[in-house]
């Protein structure tokens, strides 16, 4: 895999894009982004001291490889990234990576698909390492320097993630590493109706199955206290 260091850049998701083109895999990480994207169209905010990166990826054609398992592999090569550092995060699904309660990575996945099927991914890593964590978002958002207490070498990071992307994640770590499963969660829909529930699983297609019986795709949900 190609890999492009940049100091500054817009978003990464955007960058890497430019290398669709080649036809060949590529990570772009940046030491902050000025316009970093986040899910639902919000913005992502980047500060010098964390850890931005996406990554182009190209599929076989005939690999069947569904979107979710896309999501799915990524959040736990971030948990296990996270856990050679010494940090203990989970996924909070679908894709939201935790600790104690408060997020320290997100992922935003754009994958094309041609007849269901992926045929490329560009998948972007925001993880909070050494950046400052602004006081207004304190109490929903954590570094690892906050954690450990210490920097970590932010390339030292980038590298072991790289390496967890090209790992063939075993079935069943998703479920294992999530923060989810087997908890009551509130749930506020897209209406703005909020209800409480357990959740129980997560379909093939990366749903979440809760006790209620009903299934979510997408909603906003958090751990009820
Ligand atoms: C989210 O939590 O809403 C997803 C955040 C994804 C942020 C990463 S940082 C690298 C890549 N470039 C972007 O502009 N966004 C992703």
């Amino acid at each position: 895999m190609k890999i492009v260091i940049l100091d500054k850049v817009g978003s990464t998701n955007d960058y890497v894009k430019k290398f669709i083109k080649g036809g060949e895999d590529v990570a772009v990480c940046a030491r902050m982004q000025k316009k970093g994207r986040g899910t639902k169209g919000r913005s992502f905010v980047s500060e010098r001291g964390g850890l931005y990166v996406s990554v182009l990826k190209f599929l076989p054609l005939n690999s069947g490889e569904h979107p979710y398992k896309i999501i799915s592999d990524t959040a736990v090569a971030v948990v296990k990234t996270l856990k050679a550092f010494g940090i203990n995060a989970a996924i909070k699904w679908p894709n939201d990576i935790f600790v104690g309660g408060k997020k320290i990575c997100g992922v935003l996945t754009e994958s094309v698909t041609e007849g269901g099927i992926v045929a490329y991914s560009v998948t972007g890593i925001g993880i909070n390492v050494n950046n400052p964590i602004a006081d207004e978002i304190a109490d929903i958002a954590v570094s690892t320097k906050q954690i450990l207490g210490r920097e970590l070498d932010i390339d030292s990071v980038l590298f072991t993630l790289l390496y967890n992307l090209e790992q063939k994640q075993e079935a069943g770590l998703y479920a294992r590493y999530s923060c989810v499963l087997g908890k009551t969660i509130t749930v506020t829909r897209g209406d703005g109706s909020v209800f409480q529930a357990v959740a129980e699983s997560i379909t093939e297609d990366g749903r979440l199955r809760l006790d209620s019986g009903e299934v979510l795709s997408s909603a906003e949900i958090r751990l009820t206290p």
